[in-house]
């Protein structure tokens, strides 16, 4: 069966089985593995962080445990369960209309709420670990619920427990998030307050609303949209590299974009890396860097895993040639 993927890749899993509950998923695991117990199973939601090399030799297994619960709340804020297997983008939305913030800054990221835990998604100065309270999942190989802390998924840039050391190993359940009853806009983005005034607007006077607008107009001016062109967002981490590097380079491009990072590094932006090596809108057969965010590799249709992944290492290799900085992909590789 065709394994769906954002990226627009063909390929084809033994198997695609679909989860609307905890019972079944945990009767169909029990069922898989007793018919044989090292089958591969691999999580899929949406695909809009994988990259298919090759057909998958195992089950694909899909969440469409949708809905979502409160679990508690105060004057100041609620804990609302999600299905993981929502469409972020539509939760977030119908949270604006409830009256809860904190994830206005993800609007229109593509891809469902339990790809978010496990990718921490972020964008324009929020992270999903900043919202969520914790994470339920069940065992692929003993089918047994358990439940993380926020503090235990071992979040970090585009990084979690999930993608690391448990990868394969749990199935995502539900996650809940910790929202503000009261609306106060995360504004510290670069350009943001900026786009807010270039929309007409105020940011004393910014509505959830409008800022989750002034989000989804800057996201579809610089990126393709995956219904169109196949793509997974930014292809690449942003490089986090040692304080004493950063500065050499600044000595000698004095505008390259930077930002702090954790102490003694700093935040480097891998598409102005990209464009500056001259890759921006560039091709390698048919899957090509985007003309409007060179941080993005596009499928211009018809490419396979390969040649996504021939363009990836052509633009490492000569922004490590330029810089001396190696890229990290941030989609994971199938
Ligand atoms: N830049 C260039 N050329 C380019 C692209 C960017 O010079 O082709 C420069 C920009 O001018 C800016 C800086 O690089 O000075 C940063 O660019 P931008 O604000 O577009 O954000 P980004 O660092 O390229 C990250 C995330 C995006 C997220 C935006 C906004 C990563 C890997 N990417 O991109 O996330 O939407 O910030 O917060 O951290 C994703 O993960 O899929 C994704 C789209």
């Amino acid at each position: 069966m065709r394994i769906e993927n954002t990226f627009g890749i063909e390929a084809e899993a033994s198997a695609v089985i679909y989860y609307d509950s905890e019972k079944g998923l945990i009767k169909t695991i029990q069922r898989l593995r007793a018919y044989d117990d090292s089958i591969p199973l691999l999580l899929v939601g949406e695909g809009s962080n994988l990259l298919f090399l090759s057909d998958y030799k195992g089950f694909i297994l899909k969440s469409n445990i949708k809905g979502f619960t409160i679990k508690q709340e105060t004057a100041d804020d609620v804990l609302v369960e999600v299905g993981s297997g929502e469409i972020c983008d539509e939760f977030i939305e119908q949270a604006i209309q409830h009256g809860w913030y904190g994830m206005e800054n993800l609007s229109l990221i593509p891809g469902q709420v339990g790809a978010a835990a496990v990718q921490n998604i972020g964008a324009y100065g929020v992270e999903a670990q900043d919202v969520i309270e914790e994470v339920k999942g069940i065992g692929l190989n003993d089918a047994e619920e358990r439940i993380w802390k926020q503090k235990d998924c071992g979040y970090g840039y585009r990084q979690s427990i999930f993608k690391g050391e448990l990868w394969g190993k749990y199935a995502i359940t539900r996650v809940t998030f910790r929202l503000k009853k009261h609306f106060e806009p995360k504004l510290q983005y670069g350009g943001l307050v900026k786009a807010i005034e270039q929309a007409g607007l105020s940011k004393d006077t910014l509505t959830a609303e409008q800022l989750r607008q002034v989000i989804i107009d800057i996201r579809r001016a610089k990126l393709p949209d995956p219904k169109e062109q196949g793509n997974a967002g930014s292809f690449f981490k942003n490089p986090v590299v040692p304080k004493e590097q950063a500065e050499r380079l600044l000595s000698e491009y004095p505008t390259m974009p930077h930002y702090p990072a954790e102490e003694g590094k700093i935040k480097l932006a891998a598409g102005w890396l990209i464009e500056q090596a001259g890759w921006k809108g560039k091709s390698l057969g048919p899957a090509a860097v985007h003309d409007r965010q060179a941080l993005v590799l596009v499928n211009k249709g018809g490419a396979t895993g390969h040649d996504i992944q021939r363009l990836c290492e052509a633009v490492k290799k000569d922004v490590k040639e330029r810089f001396g900085i190696e890229l990290e992909p941030e989609v994971n590789f199938i």
